[in-house]
């Protein structure tokens, strides 16, 4: 009789092989708190033991929520694999090969609604509820983000291995549901429990960023910093938003070493890491810094990385760069592929992804009034492309400074009013004499 071995958090793998094992405990842990390299940790298993079910969907998954377009056909021979496995897949693993066979198809949403059932009958795999939670950011499910954990939580208790990772998804996920209190709470205890939790990090900080608090964010992040600047996939990421931090304290020179230190693509980056790179300089440009020259940088990798009409989010960053750069062909040629796959059916993050391009594109031509028209219904609906309300902001500051240097007074004086009374409703209840209300 075999014994069935199971995960730290008590999933069943169809594996009698310790030692693969072993290695899927540490490579998923290491995928939980995004450090790296759980894909250098798994590979040589697989090339061992490539039988191995579970670990080639955790391959499979750890490729798939990169969200590059390249790697897709990566993620589908893994998924192919773990189908192909001598070693019979149990329920959980047949489940999770038909999301990730979604998905590695080119189905993100199909994916996502079959995790979404999956985690209902499997609420303690982590696994499984990581990948949904990455998706729902992508497809900007932001109640999701907050919901789904929840579904999970009353499921585990403090003690088990992997709980402050519950805590970190749930605590984003309150904070991109505008529940700041508790999701800069929720994403501190995170935080104490596991200091390598870099999501956790990452949502406090998304707190601090949402509510303006400038020099609570720029703490947090240097607190926290040895935990998540180094060898860490968040690393790009969580210095994009401490630039932020430095940018809306008036600090440029601080913004600016950090793009050059730690945002600029290094040779291994990613599209995540490039879009990253896109949007900091666009908030640069947008406060009149001359970045020419990293600009030309970064068009240089799109042209190279771009996998048009796969992921909208990461298209209609390389259309920025491009455009910014001087590239009106190549950025022409990106929106016509963006076009392309908004022609497909569902293509919601596409549909919102061609006038985001397009407005972007205008106003790095000095067509501001075109830029307004274009970009201003976006903002009514951007969701669906993707990503989180900070990442989503540069729509907005790009309308007000299109808007502004158009000479749309009006339109200037409404978004900044906006933007305002959005501050005071997130620092605290409303108040009768809040200068919002008359
Ligand atoms: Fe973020």
């Amino acid at each position: 009789m075999t014994t069935t071995l199971r995960d730290a958090h008590g999933q069943a793998l169809s594996t009698t092989d310790r030692a693969s094992l072993a290695a899927y405990e540490h490579a998923l842990d290491l995928f939980h708190s995004f450090r790296t390299d759980p894909v250098a940790v798994l590979t040589p298993v697989l090339e061992r033991d490539p039988g191995f079910v579970s670990g080639q969907l955790l391959m499979a998954g750890m490729l798939l929520t990169a969200f590059d377009g390249q790697l897709l056909g990566m993620a589908k021979a893994s998924v192919d694999a773990a189908a192909a496995s001598p070693q019979k897949a149990n329920e959980r693993e047949q489940s999770l090969i038909a999301a990730l066979g979604a998905w590695s198809g080119g189905d993100a949403l199909r994916a996502n609604q079959l995790l979404g059932r999956h985690l209902i009958d499997h609420p303690r795999d982590l696994f499984a509820l990581q990948l949904a939670h990455l998706g729902d950011l992508f497809l900007g499910h932001s109640f999701m983000l907050r919901d789904r954990v929840a579904r999970s939580l009353t499921q585990w208790s403090a003690e088990d291995k992997g709980y402050g990772y519950l805590l970190g998804m749930h605590a984003f996920g309150l904070e991109e549901c505008n529940d700041y209190a508790r999701a800069e709470s929720v994403g501190r205890r995170a935080f104490e429990l596991q200091p390598h939790d870099s999501w956790a990090v990452h949502a406090v900080a998304h707190v601090c960023e949402m509510q303006g608090r400038v020099a609570d964010g720029v703490r947090w992040m240097k607190a926290t910093q040895r935990h998540w600047a180094t060898d860490c996939g968040m690393a790009v990421h969580n210095h994009w938003h401490l630039a932020l931090m430095h940018m809306a304290s008036g600090d440029m020179d601080a913004a600016l070493a950090l793009y050059d230190d730690a945002v600029t693509p290094a040779p291994e980056a990613i599209a995540l890491n490039l879009n990253d790179a896109s949007a900091l300089l666009w908030r640069f440009a947008l406060r009149g810094v001359d970045v020419s020259q990293r600009w030309q940088a970064l068009a240089a990798r799109w042209r190279l990385q771009a996998a048009w009409g796969s992921i909208a989010f990461n298209d209609v960053h390389a259309v920025m760069a491009l455009a910014a750069a001087g590239d009106d062909d190549a950025a022409s040629a990106g929106i016509a592929a963006i076009a392309d796959a908004a022609r497909r059916p569902g293509a919601q993050a596409a549909a919102v992804a061609l006038p985001a391009a397009g407005g972007l594109q205008a106003f790095a031509a000095g067509q501001y009034a075109r830029c307004v028209e274009l970009l201003l219904p976006v903002l009514a609906a951007s969701s669906p492309l993707g990503g989180s309300h900070a990442q989503r902001d540069l729509l907005h500051l790009t309308v007000i400074e299109a808007a502004s240097r158009a000479g749309d007074r009006a339109l200037v004086r409404a978004m900044g009013d906006e933007r305002a009374a959005r501050k005071v409703a997130t620092a605290r209840p409303a108040r009768a004499e809040d200068p919002v209300y008359a």
